[in-house]
């Protein structure tokens, strides 16, 4: 039988879809080339804001509608954060699924397609694993990218009062550092030169020695040129921490460290346990090497009691930082968090025209960002296996910022491999390049 993985939300999630599938591969199963050819259709979910979870159902809609109209029977199932959040209540709303699975029972999920094909009923196992983070990595299919994903932790142990991760991905686990390494080694040796450390707080990471130990750990393996690693909390984000990200080399140059608002009141309402000073502080820890990296961030909009002042203290952490890059969102209420007790009663008017202010500074800002690159000649990754339609390639910077880079003559790059090259030219959201 075939199946194909439908994907939303963070790397976390696409690396889940990269474990399933191999899952299936390696219990028989095949990957389709797409739904249509498709017996089984997986829905990989995420449900960090209402937005997420429409586009779930939406799709699901449209899947109603190819499952009727299929001669053969066509499995639907829902996996990742949705589906640990509603669990059974997706039957009830969408009764031609056959299948829901947790975020921490992935390696349930050979044994729950045998039971929805063999039409026993609807199956569901939401259950919290406790190996899930041991997952086999041998088995991982990855998809067609430079970066190789890596989990080294799953689950949070924060509680902001806003977010729905605690729930839908539990308690903090910790994969311990021996594993790790031997993951990373073996991707070296399959070809990969380039790693993403993956945790809903990485910075946390306990398995036997501090995330900082663990990226000089990493960092030791031959043939690695650039470590990533995605999410930090500001909390847990130590002078150790600052100290390893600019003296390993092979340390990219990008952080990734969600602010979410410039005003203390709200960080405090948001249970985000620092201050706008602390935040800065924590910045200042890397020193003069900031300005050779690139920082990203995280804003909620219009979280419940956010004054004009309060929205102003965000702008002036805005211009105080000068995030190349920053993702923003109107606060979402989420099911059983404790952010819906405050009143919500922000006109939606005033939320989007605060969202569109601080987006249109920020695009400002990391046009500038760009601006400054122009000239200079630096490594970047081969990202797309041959020239889009408009005749360039798609690269990466190790600032993880997207380039266009130009061939005069028609030639192969190496896809994933690093080439130099130089900056021609810079747009808001792309910079222009040529081999030299
Ligand atoms: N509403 C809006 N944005 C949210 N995020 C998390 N929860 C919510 C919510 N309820 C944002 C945060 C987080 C990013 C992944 O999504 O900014 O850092
Ligand atoms: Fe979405 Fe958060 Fe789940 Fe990732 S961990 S899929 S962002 S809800």
């Amino acid at each position: 039988m075939k199946f194909h993985v439908l994907t939303w939300g963070c790397q976390m999630n696409d690396h889940d879809t990269e474990k399933m599938s191999g899952l299936l591969v390696s219990s028989g199963f095949s990957p389709a080339d797409g739904i249509e050819e498709a017996d089984i259709v997986l829905l990989n979910t995420c449900s960090i804001r209402e937005k997420a979870v429409h586009k779930v159902f939406s799709e699901l809609g449209r899947l109603k509608e190819i499952k009727a109209n299929r001669a053969n029977k066509m499995i639907v199932g829902v996996t990742g954060c949705l589906a640990q959040q509603e669990k059974e209540k997706i039957f009830k709303r969408a009764p031609y699924v056959d299948l829901i699975m947790g975020t921490a029972a992935i390696r349930q999920l050979p044994k729950l397609l045998a039971d929805a094909v063999s039409g026993v009923g609807r199956v569901i196992d939401t259950d919290f694993y406790k190996d899930n983070h041991l997952f086999p990595p041998e088995i991982i299919l990855r998809g067609h990218t430079a970066k190789a994903l890596v989990t080294i932790t799953e689950g949070c142990d924060h509680a902001c009062t806003y977010c729905v991760v605690p729930t839908t991905r539990g308690e903090e686990r910790h994969r311990p550092a021996a594993d790790i390494l031997a993951e990373v080694r073996h991707l070296v040796e399959r070809g990969f030169c380039e790693v993403e450390l993956l945790g809903q707080n990485v910075n946390s990471y306990q398995g036997g020695c501090t995330f900082a130990e663990l990226l000089f750990k990493v960092a030791e393996i031959d043939g690695l040129e650039w470590i990533r690693f995605m999410t930090s909390h500001p909390m847990n984000f130590t002078q150790e921490l600052a100290h390893a990200i600019v003296t390993i080399p092979k340390v990219a140059p990008f952080l990734h460290l969600p602010i979410q608002s410039g005003s203390d009141k709200i960080l405090r309402r948001m249970g985000r346990g620092y201050t706008s000073q602390e935040y800065l502080e924590r910045i200042g820890y890397l020193g003069d090497r900031r300005d050779k990296m690139c920082i990203s961030t995280d804003f909620i909009i219009g979280f419940p009691g956010e004054t004009d002042e309060d929205f102003e203290a965000t702008m002036s952490v805005l211009e105080k930082v000068r995030f190349d890059a920053s993702f923003s969102f109107i606060y979402s209420p989420r099911p059983d968090t404790s952010a819906l007790r405050l009143s919500d009663d922000l006109p939606e008017s005033v939320k989007h025209e605060r969202l569109t202010r601080l987006q249109t500074r920020q695009t400002e800002l990391t046009f500038q960002s760009h601006r400054r690159e122009v000239g200079n000649i630096v490594p970047v990754r081969i990202e797309s296996q041959g020239p889009t339609e408009l005749g360039h390639w798609l690269a990466r910077t190790a600032q993880w910022r997207n380039v266009h880079l130009e061939t005069k003559e028609k030639r192969q790059l190496p896809f994933g491999r690093l080439v130099d090259a130089r900056i021609t030219g810079a747009g808001p959201h792309w910079l222009k390049a040529e081999i030299v």
